[in-house]
């Protein structure tokens, strides 16, 4: 599946080739997201013993999936990039991982109590992320949650270069983003943070950050 963008131009990845050059070097780079372990923690605090969780966009299962699966959590990884996947299975074997594009995933029947997503939809067009962020939200049981993050941007097919490569990248604003978990997506959204992050690499350029804990309504379809 593409980036919903057409051709792109020589030189500008796509997230599969793209992560699959980054590998190991992203958990270096952003391993450490005071705002990111915070999220797990909150999550883990919440979820009963055993829980089905499905992390979006796993990478290299550090330490999303791995603190889940540690607390007990039964955790699916999912993530486009083979090399992800792989580095994900190795690292983190209380854990499943499969490489699938989120808009390819089918969902168990019965669907999942939590679903993670950080930073998984950046290069897709908007479009696209909105269909994702609904898709994930109605894998939710009644009263399952969507624990989120984005780069809020009010951006759309942008070429960056990021971690030394090119992409072309979409975001929301962060106002835009809580409105798609609210009113397209029907989720309460029970917490939001901005923090800036600068990756733990050399020439590391601060990034925004926004995090979302949100909860699907205890009536089905709500
Ligand atoms: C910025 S990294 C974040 C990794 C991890 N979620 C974290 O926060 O530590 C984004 C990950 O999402 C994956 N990804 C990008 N587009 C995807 C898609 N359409 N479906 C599934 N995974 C995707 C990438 O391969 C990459 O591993």
């Amino acid at each position: 599946m593409g980036d919903g963008y057409g051709d792109r131009p020589e030189g500008v990845l796509g997230a599969a080739e793209l992560f699959d050059g980054v590998g190991l070097a992203y958990e270096r780079a952003f391993g450490r997201l005071p705002a990111q372990l915070a999220a797990v923690a909150w999550l883990t605090a919440r979820l009963p013993a055993g829980a089905r969780v499905l992390d979006v966009g796993s990478g290299t299962g550090r330490p999303v999936a791995a603190l889940l699966a540690a607390a007990g959590h039964e955790v699916t990884g999912i993530d486009v990039s083979r090399t992800m996947v792989e580095l994900a299975r190795e690292q983190v074997p209380g854990a499943r991982f499969e490489q699938v594009d989120v808009r390819d995933h089918t969902p168990p029947e019965g669907g999942y109590d939590a679903v993670c997503a950080f930073f998984p939809l950046l290069m897709m067009e908007r479009k696209e992320q909105i269909a994702a962020v609904r898709r994930m939200a109605s894998w939710l049981v009644p009263g399952g949650l969507l624990v989120s993050a984005t780069v809020p941007a009010d951006v759309e097919g942008l070429e960056i270069t990021w971690m030394g490569r090119r992409a072309r990248v979409s975001s929301f604003s962060a106002e835009a983003y809580l409105g798609l978990l609210r009113e397209e997506c029907g989720l309460e959204v029970l917490h939001h943070d901005l923090s800036v992050f600068t990756p733990e690499v050399p020439g590391g350029e601060p990034e925004e950050h926004l995090f979302c804990y949100a909860r699907r309504g205890a009536a089905a379809g709500g």
